[in-house]
């Protein structure tokens, strides 16, 4: 895809009637997925509950391990990746966390982008460092030092996008090299979905959802999800999932995949909004830098055949940022992303970021710079919008 191109429909239609679904006939042939809200599940017989603990039987017995509306959802996310099995988390963290542990051990080291998602640092910084686990931070755009630190790592860590600087990786080249060291590969790919990125297409080995953010795309649920091949996933079954707790409710997961069913038509204007009000911005003299995959050629931008509406600006010295802010009348102010509303949060307020390891500060966030999710609403609206708060903020 040519940058500033809004996706072929084709792209977005291949997955399409596996979004639409439900792919498996439900009870009394209801249209949608029902929701299975019950903590466990009954056995007529001694015989059938010993063969589920043997092992012989995969019929579900608690919510906790597994809920078939939840397990639609599992199916569905691995059909759209590629992969042969998926779980549901009750966030993108319990996800990314559980995606991350049974790889390590006090003593590993892992390999992780710079200006990775704040709470998939702090999880590196503030846990995994306490039991000897180790990270390593590397500039993904830099496909030659990712390569070159990957020896002797336990985990390599992606985001493609990452979060704020909105760099993307050579996802075919680090994979490979992953798998050929034996350095388990995970990447976060919430911001592209399925749709308009999937990673196990170019070796990696597993690929985590903030469900929470497009997948869901309602601004009404927090949800996660882990997809990958069998052997790494019954890992994550065995070391992290049923242990750590952080299940998928049935509720949640019939939200996301009420989500779903719109995810293409959504992530087209998600996408065309994105690329509108991130070509107005270019256009700008107050606008130093769009960070976005579409205005800045970097190693991973042929992976992916679409974007999310989710990128950063800087602005210059000449606009008050606070003023800037608050002059925006349909962008609302506020974190999350992937909902209907456009929202922004700038770098100025996120930098005071309390607790330890901040993000921001360690890989320098420029104050000027302001992140935007563009949402739902009419194009033209929303660049209007963003253009006038600018001329109000400036100083
Ligand atoms: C890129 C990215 N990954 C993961 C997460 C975590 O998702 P959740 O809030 O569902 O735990 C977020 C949340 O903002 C995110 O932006």
């Amino acid at each position: 895809m040519k940058d500033h191109e809004i996706p072929h429909l084709s792209d977005l239609d291949r997955l399409t009637e596996t979004l639409i679904g439900p792919e498996t006939a439900m009870p009394h042939d209801a249209s949608s997925v029902p929701i299975f809200q019950t903590s466990s599940f009954l056995f007529d017989r001694y015989e059938d509950m010993a063969a589920v603990f043997a092992g012989q039987s995969d019929r579900y017995i608690y919510t906790r391990g597994n809920n078939p509306t939840v397990a639609e959802l599992e199916a569905l996310i691995a059909r759209m990746e590629g992969v042969e099995a998926a779980r549901g988390f009750a966030s993108g963290m319990a996800a990314i966390a559980s995606a991350v542990l049974p790889f390590v051990e006090a003593g590993s080291r892992v390999v992780a982008v710079n200006n990775l998602y704040s709470d998939a640092f702090r999880l590196f910084e503030c846990v995994l460092k306490k039991f000897g686990v180790t990270t390593d931070y590397v500039d993904g755009t830099d496909t030659e030092a990712v390569l070159a630190a990957l020896p002797g790592a336990s985990l390599i860590y992606l985001e493609s996008p990452t979060s704020w600087s909105f760099t993307t990786q050579d996802l075919r080249a680090i994979g490979a090299e992953a798998r050929r060291l034996g350095v388990v590969s995970v990447i976060d790919n919430s911001w592209a979905t399925p749709l308009f990125q999937r990673p196990a297409e170019f070796g990696i080995d597993l690929i985590v959802h903030a469900a929470s953010k497009y997948l869901a795309g309602h601004s009404d649920t927090i949800a996660g999800l882990v997809a990958g091949p069998k052997a790494l996933m019954d890992r994550i079954n065995h070391e992290a999932y049923h242990y750590l707790g952080g299940k998928m409710s049935p509720f949640d997961a019939w939200l996301v995949l009420r989500g779903m069913r719109s995810l293409h038509l959504r992530m087209a204007r998600h996408c065309a909004n994105g690329l509108a009000s991130g070509r107005a911005l270019s256009a700008h003299p107050a606008v130093t830098h769009v960070r976005h995959p579409a205005f800045e050629a970097n190693p991973g931008n042929a992976c992916l055949s679409g974007y999310g509406g989710l990128f950063a600006f800087d602005l210059d010295d000449s606009v008050d940022i606070a003023r800037f802010t608050n002059a925006l009348r349909v962008v609302k102010i506020g974190v999350s992303w992937g909902g209907p509303e456009s929202l922004v949060i700038p770098a100025q307020a996120a930098l005071g970021l309390s607790g330890a390891a901040n993000v921001f500060q360690r890989f320098g966030t420029p104050a000027g710079s302001v992140r935007i999710a563009a949402g739902l609403e009419q194009t033209e609206t929303l660049v209007e919008d963003v253009l006038n708060a600018i001329e109000e903020g400036r100083r």
